[in-house]
């Protein structure tokens, strides 16, 4: 793509084209955290204005964000020099410790080779039958004229699927409800410290123990699944089988605590994101009638009133596109860190060793320069023959280069089935009265979003 703005003698081209900037409104000691906190969404949006890498203040930290796609696939493709780090991840390394999601470029390789093989495409139809267990498990559980909240179905949803497709062996409900709420709790406490000077991390607040001890207790329920008695070495078909095998495969295996680091980060990034991402399409669905209408008789020609199974899949193209369309709205992982490891240079500007970048696949989203009315909740966008027109590395939901999320492919297949499977059986409304919001957490949910259901099964 090429960059928007015009070399002058005062502001001559960098050599590799892009243009770096500031942006406007800083204030005394707190730079831009205000306008950060109290306006996030229009303030990230009004960033690419300033340049393709704009400085923003965090307090005194200088974090370099990253605005343009090509710019940032630059960076995201040279992982060695921009390497993960940032507060982001150094605070998301207490609980995930050398998890595939934050450990370093040096253990990265040989970590992502030994989990690789849990993600194979022929492993996909197992983990869909797993998933339509779970998601008949909780749809058959709603009552009609049910008031729901979605986020909590949505988090239960992804729960159940979380633990099924990896652990295989199911836990008890009371363990699971623990888990979830260890889960929800750490990572309510890593944005929390994200935004809290660090030596108040160590006063012995309600908030600071409730999430020393969900950490704890995460990594003890984790512990236990990996050592559960009588757990043999075969493959169950699950994603700890491959861990365990991994772990066992000689020199360059896996240690237990790379095991289990391994385990929290899947677990994490399994429910919070996808949760995310479910409640987002739950909203859509019922924001949008009219393509909900579509969807239904989708959902009616291709599943006539069942769940959907993995084999359903390559029929369900609007439900596919309308998935990626929440992904572009919402996209749940709105902001991520790099740390630069040895001097360098981008758009002009000298970046020291340990300069903190970041890049917000929200950000890219609603730029109108690379989706035409980014506002507007339009699947079809997604369609081949409109999609050729989006620019090549503008939709970064998952990242992208050799840390892209390893789920993707995993994640696609959830939502649709869930999404499918949703519509198939039930009518969702609105209650009156709510404004959906995305709040401002670690990742991007909805504020507050009720819903009723009704059955659609006579
Ligand atoms: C809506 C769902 C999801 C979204 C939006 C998402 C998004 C992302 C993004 C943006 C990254 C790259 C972060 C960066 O550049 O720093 C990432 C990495 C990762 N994700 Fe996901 N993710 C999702 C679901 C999942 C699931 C279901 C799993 C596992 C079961 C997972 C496991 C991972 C792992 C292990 C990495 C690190 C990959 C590496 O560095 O090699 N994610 N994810």
């Amino acid at each position: 793509m090429t960059p928007r703005y015009e070399a002058s003698a005062r502001h001559p081209r960098p050599a590799d084209g892009f243009r770096s900037g500031n942006a406007p409104g800083r204030t005394p000691v707190v730079g831009h955290l205000p306008q950060l906190v109290r306006n996030p969404w229009p303030f990230l949006a009004s960033l690419p204005r300033y340049g393709d890498l704009v400085t923003v203040m965090i307090g005194p930290r200088a974090l370099h964000m990253v605005c343009d796609p090509d710019l940032l696939h630059q960076v995201l493709v040279d992982d060695r020099t921009f390497d993960k780090g940032g507060p982001l991840f150094d605070k998301a390394r207490e609980v995930l410790g050398d998890g595939l999601p934050v450990c370093p470029h040096a253990q990265h390789r040989r970590l992502r080779r030994l989990v690789q093989p849990a993600f194979h495409p022929t492993r996909m139809p197992g983990y869909s039958a797993l998933m339509g267990e779970q998601i008949t498990e909780v749809i058959d559980g709603w009552q009609d004229g049910q008031v729901i909240d979605a986020l909590s179905a949505a988090h239960e949803i992804a729960t159940g699927i979380a633990t099924s497709t990896m652990f295989s062996t199911r836990l008890d409900a009371a363990t699971l409800a623990e888990a979830r709420q260890c889960v929800a709790i750490t990572m309510a406490g890593i944005y929390r410290r994200l935004l809290t000077p660090t030596a108040l991390e160590r006063l012995p607040t309600p908030a600071n123990r409730a999430y020393d001890r969900a950490r704890a207790r995460l990594h003890h329920i984790v512990d236990q699944i990996i050592d559960e008695p009588g757990r043999d070495r075969t493959d169950h078909g699950d994603l700890l089988s491959i861990l365990l095998a991994a772990g066992s495969s000689g020199t360059d295996g896996m240690t237990p605590q790379e095991m289990t680091d391994q385990v929290v980060s899947f677990f994490i990034s399994g429910i919070t994101s996808v949760a995310s991402a479910l409640a987002w399409t739950l909203h859509l669905i019922t924001d949008r009638p009219e393509i909900a209408e579509r969807l239904q008789a989708e959902s009616d020609t291709v599943l006539a009133g069942r769940i959907a199974t993995h084999d359903d899949l390559p029929r369900l193209d609007l439900a596919r596109r309308f998935v990626t369309e929440t992904l572009r709205l919402y996209p749940p992982g709105w902001i991520f860190t790099r740390r630069v490891s040895a001097d360098t240079h981008l758009a002009g500007r000298r970046l020291a060793a340990g300069t903190v970048l970041a890049y917000s696949p929200y950000l890219l989203h609603r730029r109108p320069d690379l989706f035409a009315h980014p506002e507007r909740f339009d699947p079809d966008r997604w369609l081949p023959e409109r999609a050729a027109s989006i620019a090549q590395h503008a939709y970064v939901p998952f990242g992208a280069g050799p840390r892209k999320c390893i789920g993707e492919a995993f994640t696609l297949a959830q939502a649709t089935l869930v999404l499918t499977s949703i519509t198939a059986c039930w009518h969702l409304r609105p209650v009156a009265g709510q404004t959906v919001r995305p709040a401002l957490r670690a990742t991007l949910i909805p504020q507050r979003l009720q819903l009723e259901v009704d059955s659609r099964r006579t």
